[in-house]
């Protein structure tokens, strides 16, 4: 069996593969949940009714959501080093009865029209076949249903928020093409060159979409808030102001490696 599909095997190698990932992102993580913190606080009040989250690792994202807004929780989590503190940490959110699943988001089957809201967080890099699982978490939503994602995706210009020409982002596209296969073997299946955000955004007529790079100017996210703000009063009342980016505390390489897409997609109500 060759070192690359270990990562995707199951048994004793996949459980040392969970367990070594668990690890990494009880770190990673950390730094990942700051960076992202501005836009968790306006896309993720947005979660309402019926949710699914789909690898939530250690549950980082419970303190962004309106309670009261979500009627139910589904958390779909394969990793069975990190299911037990997801599960205290939806508890301490007062998510006691959050129905968590402890599978792979293919292996569950998802009813047609499920589901109000779907937050894929940092999860689609590491899935085995993105293209069916989007497809699957589209057909999961209901009419006027939304789907929130933060997703570090493969290079282009609007994954670095528009300043970086052609020839910089053919060199990162490479630099993750190469390193993908090795980086994948020791980071839980996560592939580093994945176009998740060109597959969510492109691949279906939504009504409203509202996207960005984590990486864009200020001025955007701040212009891109206010328009979110706007359109969903209800839920963005306890947002007073717009949130500041923190400083990023990832090396430059990673963010080079890694750049991160966010969005909010609604599904259309007619067909
Ligand atoms: C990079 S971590 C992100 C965790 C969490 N969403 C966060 O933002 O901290 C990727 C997560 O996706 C989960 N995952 C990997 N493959 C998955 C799959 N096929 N279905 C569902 N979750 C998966 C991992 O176990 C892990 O919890």
């Amino acid at each position: 069996m060759s070192l690359l599909n270990i990562s995707a095997s199951q048994g004793i190698f996949r459980w040392a593969i969970d367990i070594l990932f668990a690890w990494l992102w009880t770190y990673l993580g950390v730094m990942a949940d700051k960076s992202a913190r501005h836009v968790k606080q306006v896309v993720f009040p947005l979660a309402k009714g019926k949710v699914l989250e789909v690898g939530p690792g250690f549950g980082p994202n419970f303190g962004y959501y309106n309670k009261d807004n979500i009627t139910e929780l589904h958390l779909i989590e394969p990793n069975k080093g990190m299911i037990g503190k997801l599960k205290a940490n939806a508890a301490k959110a007062g998510f006691t009865n959050a129905k968590v699943t402890n599978s792979t988001i293919e292996a569950v089957p998802l009813e047609n029209g499920q589901y109000d809201t779907i937050i894929c967080c940092l999860v689609l890099c590491s899935v085995d076949s993105v293209q069916e699982v989007v497809n699957n978490l589209y057909r999961s939503l209901k009419p006027g249903g939304r789907l929130i994602f933060i997703e570090h995706v493969q290079a282009s210009a609007g994954s670095y928020g528009n300043q970086f020409g052609p020839v910089v982002v053919a060199f990162w596209k490479f630099v993750q093409n190469m390193l993908t296969p090795f980086w994948r073997t020791f980071t839980g299946h996560c592939h580093v060159n994945r176009p998740s955000d060109q597959l969510l955004i492109h691949r279906f007529a939504w009504d409203q979409v509202y996207t960005s790079s984590l990486s864009a100017p200020a001025a955007e996210f701040e212009a891109l808030s206010r328009r979110i703000m706007s359109d969903f009063p209800a839920e963005m009342s306890q947002l007073s102001s717009v949130p500041v980016a923190e400083p990023s505390q990832m090396p430059v390489f990673m963010r080079r490696l890694t750049p991160n897409v966010w969005g909010l997609l609604v599904k259309p109500y007619i067909r």
